[in-house]
């Protein structure tokens, strides 16, 4: 084989458009790629590596002899069209919520859980954004240590909500600038009853709201980091904030380790060579993690390690990611690099 026949599914779209990158940047084997989006894109020109490639509509035939599949269009365009790809012998990974929770579907963030990419039948979940980087920041002080419990809070970049919400932002943040009224119309959740303005003023909603007062993105970091982690008994909550940031995630977490004996320099040591972690963490000569730093980084960037005041064997880190990339685009090529390795795609018979 040459390479193989990849296809990105919402290919103009905020993650869509680092996925390109990615695999433009990646070492995978590639013999062709075809663009995917709506119908409102089709014969739109895009690039790779400097050749043009003209959007197509997504269809179910669009998966004719394609290996792999990258989706990012939406959860409802994944429930549709990803068995579709399966069915036609592609292997996907979707960066959609749509089969993140289903039992059999591998949940990876290749740095912490790689070997459930074994157990794949054509599809591979990728996780949500704001849960990568706070697992690729604990999963190497669990493995020394142990983990018991995590409470985090985020701060999170509007293009989390797609490239109409960074619009949003710009937009929105001229017009108060300008002394002019604006309507918000896609912020916090585009298909929920009412939007607030997002400029100036962070929003304690990502995603709907569930019964239980807890938002779905605050459901999603907890439930997916049990998963991911394997740890069903792992203490999670989690409070999801969105910022009037374009680009990069920013989380506040906290941790009880289970076992005696860590202390602030050895957690400092142990993330030092931590795959896919930059420890920024000097607080005498004021370095810490920043988001207009991690933009268009594929590493997640920790700093601020303390240790709790109140309790033992419980520390407060502080982590930084390009939700685009790491938190999607990247990991999902990632995923798809191991795969490669591991001589893994393929659809099982
Ligand atoms: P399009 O540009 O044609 O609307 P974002 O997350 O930035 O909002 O991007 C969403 C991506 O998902 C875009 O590439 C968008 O394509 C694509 N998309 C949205 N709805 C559909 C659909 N029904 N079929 C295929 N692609 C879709």
């Amino acid at each position: 084989m040459d390479g193989y026949n990849v296809a990105v599914v919402g290919a103009t779209g905020a993650v869509g458009t680092r996925m390109i990158q990615m695999l433009e940047e990646s070492k995978l084997p590639i013999a062709s790629v075809k663009y995917l989006a709506s119908k409102r894109s089709a014969g739109k020109v895009l690039k790779f590596k400097g050749a043009d490639v003209v959007v197509e509509e997504l269809v179910p035939d669009s998966f004719n002899n394609i290996n792999l599949a990258l989706f990012s269009a939406g959860g409802g365009v994944s429930k549709k069209f990803a068995p579709e790809a399966v069915k036609r012998g592609a292997v996907v990974v979707d960066n959609t919520s749509a089969f993140r929770m289903e039992e059999g579907v591998p949940l990876v963030v290749p740095e912490v859980n790689e070997d459930a990419l074994y157990k794949h039948k054509g599809l591979i979940a990728n996780p949500n954004c704001s849960t990568i980087q706070m697992v690729v920041a604990l999963e190497p002080l669990r493995e020394v240590y142990g983990l018991k419990k995590v409470i985090v809070t985020t701060m999170q970049a509007v293009s989390g909500a797609g490239n109409r919400a960074i619009q949003e932002l710009h937009d929105e943040t001229q017009a108060i600038l300008n002394g002019e009224e604006y309507e918000p119309q896609v912020l916090p959740v585009s298909g929920d009853k009412k939007h607030y303005q997002i400029a100036f003023n962070p929003l304690a909603q990502i995603d709907v709201f569930e019964d239980d007062g807890y938002s779905h993105e605050e459901w999603k970091m907890i439930h997916e980091t049990k998963k991911i982690m394997a740890d069903q008994d792992l203490q999670v909550t989690a409070t999801c904030v969105r910022v009037p940031v374009a680009v990069a995630h920013s989380e506040a977490v906290w941790f009880e380790l289970e076992k005696d004996g860590a202390d602030v320099a050895k957690l400092q040591s142990i993330l030092k060579t931590a795959p896919g972690v930059v420890l920024q963490d000097d607080p005498k000569n004021q370095i810490y993690p920043q988001a207009v730093n991690a933009e268009g980084k594929k590493d997640t960037f920790v700093g601020r390690i303390r240790a709790d005041k109140e309790q033992a064997n419980s520390f407060h880190l502080y982590c930084v990611s390009d939700n685009l990339l790491k938190g999607a685009a990247w990991n999902s090529v990632q995923i798809a690099e191991r795969l490669h390795a591991l001589n893994l795609m393929r659809v099982p018979d």
